[in-house]
């Protein structure tokens, strides 16, 4: 064997070591928990053969409580480059097998070197998380290192997509790096908390188990911390996939267009039929973005969190759209906290990436009530407004039914950069609903009629014929066309069409105050 084909074989040793991670008895044991290991996950992932490991040889030298019996190469994180789709992406898988994933200096090197480049670079980032938070061995040294992480995530939010996935448990400072990410799944046996279960008995004395405390329900659907839950990890990567084909490589770049096929001129009949007769009859505003959109392009992002809002993302002609609704089979789809965080966060993602905005416009107006105005419904519905003012990318809104009061304004309206302004026949722009503007405005008429009851429903009559209809905001421009339902697609498409080079700009600043 020559010198060169010795060192050859030495380095092939020590990558099969390396891909071992802490050991086939590790392996085996995640195997047995039902879990991938890190490299089962990119592969995955990405296109295959596409993966190309950096910093596999990385070790510490730190011999701190044992350390020095716990050193593994690569340490407990895989790194590199690969391509989804064709598209190259950076990647970080945390290799639970090495000390439970947990985070160490050098898994945070490992993790900035890619992230670095791949900001250089304008490419997505991919965070794969299973790991039990700081590596409490290093003491401090793994605070400081999740410090450098943050500051990544921060100074790529905006610029390339960073998508996480969370496949095991994600624990302490583990939790915040994905929550810096636009989007976080949670998938197979995830679970996310700051503090574990053991400290919350110490502390509180309150006994709950992982799962209750910080589980994919919990996250997806009462904390909004997370925005899919899928049950396999296989599921989650591919979902990974799907979010990013609706997004660019970076700020600077449009998404791919994907053509489907679907004619920009197919009308739907059945839409002419989807509201009901009853004013506050529910249905349901997904019948309408599916059938509006190209077949089977419809994404929806945080289904299970403040259902009363609809986002996602959809296609219209191949194109990357983000679609924002109310939803008014769910508390008539009025506007409340979680719902504006909701609304604003996926106005501002959309607009951080270029991708047109189309709102679909049916609330009542904000919940009334103590709860919400003691939790600062204010200040998170004004977030929805700042999204909507602040943005640049094209904005059509689309009122199908009630746009009152605050709702009408908060909602995409032409005053607030909306470029485009559609009705149904169906719509009913007014400051307020009928019964209560009737009362307030006749309320001395109704007090001294004869019969107070019947006058008030004539006053309510009177009210509704006159406001509650789309022609006196379009009689002041305020909408710019009321169309028909089964005309939407194609108004849409070329509404969309036309504003696709759009060019609009805010003032220099440093940053808004957005009321966060
Ligand atoms: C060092 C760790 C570790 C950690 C797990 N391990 N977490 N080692 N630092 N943070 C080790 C375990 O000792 C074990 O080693 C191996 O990884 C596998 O862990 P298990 O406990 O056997 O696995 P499991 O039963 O699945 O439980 C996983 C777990 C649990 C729930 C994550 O390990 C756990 O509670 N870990 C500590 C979580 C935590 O408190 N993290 C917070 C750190 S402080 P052996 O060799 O015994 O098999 C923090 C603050 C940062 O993160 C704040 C920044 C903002």
């Amino acid at each position: 064997m020559g010198n060169t084909e010795k060192h050859i074989a030495k380095l092939r040793e020590m990558r099969s070591t390396a891909m071992l991670g802490g050991g086939q008895k590790r392996i085996d044991a995640q195997h047995e928990r039902g879990k991938l290991t890190a490299r089962e996950r990119i592969n995955l992932l990405l296109d295959e053969g596409s993966f190309h490991e950096f910093g596999m040889m990385a070790t510490h030298s730190l011999t701190t409580f044992g350390l020095d019996k716990q050193r593994f190469l690569g340490d407990a994180v895989v790194t590199g480059f690969g391509k989804i789709d064709g598209r190259p992406v950076a990647i970080y898988a945390q290799d639970f097998t090495v000390v439970g994933g947990s985070f160490s200096e050098l898994q945070s090197q490992k993790i900035c070197r890619i992230c670095d480049k791949a900001l250089e670079a304008g490419i997505p980032i991919f965070g794969l998380g299973d790991s039990g938070g700081a590596r409490i061995q290093e003491g401090v040294r793994s605070l400081a290192a999740y410090g450098e992480v943050f500051v990544r995530n921060v100074m790529a939010s905006g610029v390339v997509p960073q998508i996480s996935l969370i496949l095991g448990p994600c624990a302490g400072g583990a939790v915040y790096s994905p929550a810096l990410t636009d989007f976080i799944i949670m998938a197979g046996q995830a679970y996310m908390f700051l503090t574990g279960p053991e400290v919350i008995k110490t502390v509180t004395g309150e006994m709950v188990s992982a799962e209750d405390l910080g589980g994919a329900a919990v996250h997806t659907g009462t904390s909004g911390v997370a925005h899919f839950a899928c049950e396999t990890e296989q599921e989650g990567l591919d979902l990974a996939k799907r979010i990013l084909s609706y997004l660019p490589q970076n700020n600077t770049e449009n998404a791919p267009r994907f053509v489907t096929g679907d004619p920009i001129n197919r009308a739907d009949e059945a839409l002419n039929a989807l509201i009901p007769d009853g004013p506050n009859s529910p249905y349901d505003i997904r019948d309408a973005i599916e059938a509006v959109f190209d077949r089977d392009s419809f994404l929806e992002v945080q289904p299970d969190y403040a259902a009363n809002a609809v986002v996602g993302f959809a296609r219209m002609d191949g194109y990357s759209v983000a679609i924002i609704a109310n939803q008014p089979c769910f508390m008539a789809g009025a506007l409340n906290i979680d719902a504006s965080d909701k609304i604003a966060r996926h106005v501002r993602i959309a607009d951080a990436y270029n991708i047109p905005i189309v709102t679909f416009v049916d609330c009542p107006g904000f919940l009334p009530g103590t709860s919400q105005e003691y939790g600062g419904v204010i200040r998170h519905g004004a977030k929805v407004l700042y999204a909507y003012c602040e943005a640049t990318v094209p904005m059509i809104s689309l009122i199908t039914r009630k746009s009152f009061g605050g709702a009408h304004l908060a909602m995409s309206s032409r005053q607030m950069r909306a470029d485009f302004a559609f009705s149904w026949p169906t719509g009913q722009v007014a400051v307020m609903g009928a019964e209560g503007a009737a009362n307030i405005i006749f309320r001395d008429e109704i007090k001294k009629a004869a019969d107070p009851k019947v006058r008030e429903q004539e006053m309510i009559e009177m009210y509704r014929e006159e406001f509650m209809n789309p022609y006196r905001a379009a009689d002041v421009g305020q909408i710019d066309e009321v169309i028909i339902p089964s005309e939407t697609r194609p108004r849409l498409a070329l509404a969309l069409e036309v504003l696709r080079n759009k060019v609009a700009q805010n003032l220099p600043r440093k940053h808004g105050l957005c009321p966060v």
